[in-house]
């Protein structure tokens, strides 16, 4: 029988949480689907500073670069946020995505008609939307060099090389071929040189896939497009910092911030991860919603394991779940038959994992 071996990292806040419940529905799928898990643990972000000192662990780099894929909590809290910049656990995120190599990052913003009403935008708006926004995820001002902060003056720079640029376009418009075709460049090009070099790479490749529409936009424009008119978009593609300001809005289309997925992909290995954070306001209470994590499993199946089937299995599961109005706290203003806690809810979709 095939076994998978996934690195686990739980992190803080309600990271252990909803991650148990993601493992229960892959230990259901696995088990329909005939093949085997094995799971194994590694530290980062504030639990990583509490028992090591530091907030990325060395072993961590190393057995995640080891495993088949790495599925992820998130990490932070209060008690961490005074600590000096290098400290910090998101830096510990940063550098471990840098240093896995997971260039491209792929969130899906897709809307469950189940929960229509869950979103700020009517309902007719948002029917039938799904966009794929490919975020670049290791260069940009995030980690560009050089930088600094004397209190008197700060600075960050942005930086695109043309590689950079041809392998996460490359990625979208591969994306694209197996979507709607349609591929929008988001860019600031009206005044970025970065997003000059941006666009005309982007142009250069469409030449290879002439099948696919290629449009650019400026992202202020894509922001307002975005709540506009949700469904003119399919796979949008963008640079690191405009990507990460895109994709929390294109998360309000959907409605619910805990229903969405991410991976994160490279060359070597990938990461699958909920894209809310650890929400230490709600950890330990039993009520986060454990379904972003859930379906970042079924896109780790899909897109890491080769699992097509166990990956739509676990779609159709949370699907089935939200049609029969179970629902978790923060959903449970639309058309609820019951609210689960955390663990039931990881139940109840297991329990719907059916061939
Ligand atoms: C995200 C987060 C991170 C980012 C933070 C926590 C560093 O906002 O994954 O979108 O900016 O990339
Ligand atoms: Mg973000």
């Amino acid at each position: 029988m095939k076994n998978y071996n996934i690195s686990i990292i739980k992190g803080d806040g309600i990271g252990p949480e909803i991650i148990d419940e993601a493992i229960k529905v892959l230990d259901a799928v696995a088990k329909v689907c005939d093949f085997t898990m094995s799971y194994k643990e590694y530290l980062m972000g504030g639990i990583a500073i509490d028992e090591t000192g530091v907030p990325l662990p060395e072993e961590t780099v190393v057995g995640v670069l080891d495993s088949d894929a790495c599925l992820f909590g998130a990490i932070g809290g209060e008690k961490w946020d005074k600590l000096d910049r290098s400290l910090r656990p998101e830096t510990g995120l940063l550098s471990f995505r840098k240093q896995v190599g997971v260039y491209a990052n792929l969130r899906p913003a897709v809307v469950y008609n189940e929960l229509l009403n869950a979103s700020t935008l009517k309902p007719e708006v948002i029917k039938n939307c799904d966009i794929m926004v490919v975020r670049e995820l290791i260069g940009g001002i995030y980690f560009g060099e050089p930088r600094g902060n004397d209190g008197q003056k700060a600075f960050n720079t942005m930086v695109y090389t043309r590689e950079e640029v041809l392998r996460i376009g490359k990625k979208a418009f591969e994306l694209a071929m197996s979507r709607d075709k349609k591929l929008c460049s988001v860019d600031k090009a009206n005044v970025l040189d970065v997003s000059q070099l941006w666009r005309e790479v982007m142009s250069e490749l469409s030449k290879d896939y002439p099948e696919v529409e290629l449009t650019h936009i400026y992202i202020d424009n894509a922001l307002m497009q975005l709540v506009r008119n949700p469904k003119q978009f399919d796979v949008i593609v963008t640079g690191n910092i405009f990507g990460d300001i895109l994709s929390d809005a294109a998360s309000m289309v959907v409605g619910s911030i805990g229903l969405l997925a991410s991976a994160s992909l490279g060359d070597k290995t990938a990461v699958y991860e909920p894209i809310h954070g650890s929400a230490p306001d709600i950890t330990g209470q039993g009520i986060a919603n454990p379904i972003a994590t859930i379906q970042s499993a079924a896109m780790m199946l899909r897109h890491s394991l080769g699992e097509e089937k166990a990956a739509s299995l676990i779609e159709k599961a949370i699907k089935g779940v939200l049609k029969d109005g179970y629902r978790t706290k923060d959903i449970s203003l639309f058309d609820a038959k019951e609210i689960l806690n955390t663990s039931k809810m990881g139940d109840i979709i297991a329990s719907y994992v059916k061939k």
